[in-house]
């Protein structure tokens, strides 16, 4: 299955079965580039779970026609983004590429997106230039931009008082932006970052981090952390006794989909992020019940966010009854949809990314509960985006 290759044909042959000429030459072709192994591996199958999910509560189809999956597992590793790109665009033709996770992958991959004119929706990576600098007509996003989720956060750690604060992050587009968006605002209400602290992704060695914030003593904390990786962060800072003497922030990646694994460590945790638990609409209610009847399992962020690109795309190809070569129409339907999220309805912005609300959330018993709204209707400012 690590082979993205053999795992392709086992797919399509799979899905195609027994209608295979019929699937093939009529059916709406998805491909899947995401991570299905390394630290952002649950992140994967959460988006590929509720993309189907939503599929599959729209009868299987997409604008009428059949539906033929496709998936290369991109190992979030961007040495390999334009090669996976080119699989499912040039030896799978597929009509939609659904990708990725990982910033640095997400920019080689909406490169080949833009050059080749494939339409692309982008269920989590939050690299701010590809709803920025490298917009175009054919990429949509469904989650988030890096700046969005963390921007909101500077803001509400300045308001608890915090004067000095170190951050720390993998060292790469996702992590190095999202700190970018939170010093922003922390900035510009004040704070002051003493201290900026980066790791290798993927690495989870994170002792002499801590020991040298133990010494540092600052006000708080501010990191960027995701899947496997924020299990383990979040483990050690209280093993290294900080929880509970420094506080800890982060966008909420850090405990979503990680808190069973995370247990009591993580209580009390703030965060920001457009997703929480217990919204309690009959939106999200419904949400959450279907996919812990598929999955057994809660779902996270992440199954949101594959669902929205689902529902987008399920936009799209209704105005031309599945025709994906109608692309103008098919991005016209997409441009002017709202969608109606477990996370609450959203739009699309000029740049295609969400305008969303921000929550802010605490980890109490296991849960992301909703503390408030700590930016409402963000939009992410696009620098450089010319459409
Ligand atoms: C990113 O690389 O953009 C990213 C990865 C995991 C969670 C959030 C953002």
């Amino acid at each position: 299955m690590r082979n993205g290759l053999r795992w392709v044909s086992a797919a399509m042959v799979l899905s195609a079965l027994p209608f295979v000429s019929h699937a093939v030459e009529s059916g709406v072709k998805v491909g899947f580039m995401l991570p299905y192994s390394g630290t952002y591996a649950a992140l994967g199958s959460a988006i590929t779970n509720a993309f189907k999910m939503a599929i599959n509560e729209n009868g299987g189809k997409l604008g009428g026609r059949d539906v033929v999956y496709y998936a290369v597992d991109d190992a979030s590793d961007p040495s390999k983004a334009v090669s996976n790109a080119n699989r499912l665009i040039k030896r799978d033709d597929v009509d939609v590429i659904v990708g990725t996770v990982h910033s640095g992958v997400a920019v080689a991959l909406a490169k080949v997106a833009k050059e080749s004119g494939t339409l692309l929706i982008v269920p989590n990576a939050g690299a701010n230039e590809v709803t920025g600098v490298m917009c175009a007509p054919n990429i949509f996003r469904t989650s988030f931009s890096n700046w969005q989720t963390s921007y909101a956060m500077g803001n509400v750690v300045a308001g608890h008082k915090h004067k000095k604060v170190v951050t720390v992050t993998w060292k790469y587009a996702g992590g190095i932006q999202q700190i970018e968006g939170f010093k922003e605002s922390f900035e510009k209400s004040g704070g002051e970052i003493i201290k900026e602290m980066y790791v290798p992704f993927p690495n989870v060695e994170f002792q002499s981090f801590l020991t040298e914030i133990a010494g540092l003593k600052p006000d708080a904390v501010y990191v960027f952390f995701a899947g496997g990786g924020a299990v383990k962060f979040v483990k050690d800072y209280a093993a290294a006794g900080l929880k509970g003497k420094i506080p800890l922030y982060s966008p909420g990646f850090l405990t979503d989909g990680t808190l069973e694994a995370q247990g009591t460590d993580a209580d009390g945790i703030l965060t920001t992020l457009h997703y929480a638990d217990g919204l309690n609409t009959p939106r999200d209610n419904a949400f959450r019940a279907a996919y812990a009847r598929d999955f057994k399992m809660e779902p996270d962020v992440y199954a949101v966010q594959g669902y929205d690109a689902a529902q987008l795309l399920i936009a799209g190809a209704k105005a031309t009854r599945g025709d994906m070569s109608k692309k103008s129409a098919v991005i016209a339907a997409m441009e002017s949809a709202t969608i109606d999220s477990p996370r609450g309805a959203f739009t699309i912005s000029k740049a295609h990314n969400p305008v969303q609300d921000i929550y802010l959330r605490k980890v109490e018993g296991g849960h992301n509960t909703v503390v408030g709204v700590a930016a409402k209707a963000l939009e992410d400012p696009a620098p450089g985006c010319k459409m």
